[in-house]
């Protein structure tokens, strides 16, 4: 792909020269455009060297501006990249400035524009930044938002240029379709844990990474992603919102916030897809202190159950569609063991049970701890997917193609 790639004038454009390396290797063509400001804190001859072609300085470069080649710029890019974008270009994009080559690119480009903002934590939180960016992102703008550290400047706090490998989600994110823009999906994934004691609890064998792929993959489709998860080795998927929870009772509390949250302008339709396998019970008490003779002498636990929390939020569908004024479709999964037949026939029951829009069905034995899965999607319309075993990346890709159409 011919990314334009513009280094705009924070400290983080030091970092410009790695994402420029990892551009380069995954195969992109890059054109680099250094601001004033930029080229205060790299060299245009070290842009030149990583990207193998020549730096644009600014729109008086006079022996290239003969070619008109802000133009050249704007026009041949498939993706025009501002990283890091400083608080001064981004006020600048938003209000249609065109006083440098860089400003004039992102005037002139008719491709997806992406945005890595970089900067203090209090420029970054201003409420003229945060008005800027809402307007941009309002305007269908791409952003990878930045990270919370400490920042060079001495501060802590959000400001931070994102990590490579968020940069380059986001440029994978920015080439993609978005038939998911203006829907906000809250995922659930992993095991919960239920304590006994402070060491010791039951849990079950999810290692999550179904629930982390349907996170990864809404968000490169345009989503906006929450995705609440128990205990998982999983990578946290960049540019998805993560709320880590312990128990059952901690995951049902953060979903019923995150599907309480007044969505953000633009957002249509919400979806909760319940990919979690949560403990279906807990111990009635737990100890505050470990428990070390008894477990020698054996001894009996009392389980309560939990709260099934797929059925509660199918039950107060009605009051949270109302709550946060967009529609709500609810997925959820069924974990089962036996034949196919008893499989489709307990998931047929759950889905009627729980009145979910749509199940994802599925044998432990193929999936549990394993990178594959092999699904059948049901609708209570009688519809049935059938998805052969493939990696759970692409069965969240097919769970992802169906449940758009709920
Ligand atoms: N689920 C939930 N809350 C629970 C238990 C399950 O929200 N306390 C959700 C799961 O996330 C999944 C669906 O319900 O989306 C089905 O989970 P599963 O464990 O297959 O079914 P159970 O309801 O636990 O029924 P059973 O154990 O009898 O098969």
């Amino acid at each position: 792909m011919k990314i334009t790639l513009i280094v705009s004038g924070s400290i983080a454009a030091y970092k410009s020269a790695e994402l420029v390396r990892e551009l380069v290797k995954a195969g992109h063509d890059v054109h680099v455009v250094l601001t004033k400001g930029g080229a205060e804190f790299i060299t245009s001859m070290t842009l030149q060297t990583l990207s193998g072609n020549p730096v644009t300085k600014d729109l008086f470069d006079e022996a290239r501006e003969a070619q008109i080649n802000h133009i050249r710029l704007a026009d041949q890019a498939e993706l025009v990249m501002v990283a890091p974008a400083s608080a001064n270009i981004i006020a600048k994009i938003a209000n249609g400035l065109a006083d440098d080559a860089a400003t004039t690119v992102v005037l002139a480009t008719k491709a997806p524009v992406l945005l890595a903002p970089a900067m203090n934590v209090n420029m970054w939180n201003n409420q003229v930044t945060q008005e800027n960016v809402a307007k941009l992102k309002a305007r269908g703008f791409h952003f990878v938002d930045p990270d919370v550290g400490s920042l060079a400047c001495g501060w802590e706090g959000s400001g931070r240029l994102a990590e490579l490998d968020s940069l380059m989600a986001g440029v994978e994110r920015a080439k993609r379709k978005h038939d998911f823009s203006g829907v906000r999906i809250i995922v659930s994934a992993g095991p919960t844990r239920e304590a006994i004691d402070p060491m010791r609890f039951i849990s079950n064998r999810s290692s999550g990474k179904m629930g982390f792929s349907l996170a990864k993959k809404a968000w490169l489709r345009g989503a906006e992603v929450v995705l609440v998860s128990g205990p998982s080795r999983e990578k946290v998927p960049p540019g998805v919102s993560y709320r880590a929870v312990v128990s059952a009772q901690e995951m049902q509390k953060e979903i019923f916030h995150a599907l309480e949250a007044k969505p953000h302008e633009g957002i249509k339709k919400q979806y909760l897809i319940m990919a979690a396998a949560v403990c279906d019970h807990r111990p009635e008490k737990t100890a505050s202190e470990k428990m070390k003779q008894k477990v020698k002498q054996g001894y009996s636990l009392s389980l309560i159950p939990n709260e099934d929390i797929l059925a509660t939020v199918s039950k107060e569908r009605g009051r949270l569609e109302k709550h946060v004024g967009v529609p709500l479709r609810i997925v959820g999964f069924a974990a089962e063991t036996g034949t196919e037949e008893e499989i489709l026939e307990f998931a047929r029951e759950k889905m009627q049970r729980k009145a979910v829009d749509m199940l994802v069905a599925n044998s432990i034995a193929l999936s549990a701890e394993q990178d594959t899965n092999e699904v059948v999607l049901l609708t209570p319309s009688g519809g049935e997917v059938k998805i052969g075993v493939a990696s759970k990346e692409n069965v969240a890709d097919k769970i992802l193609d169906t449940a758009w159409k709920l």
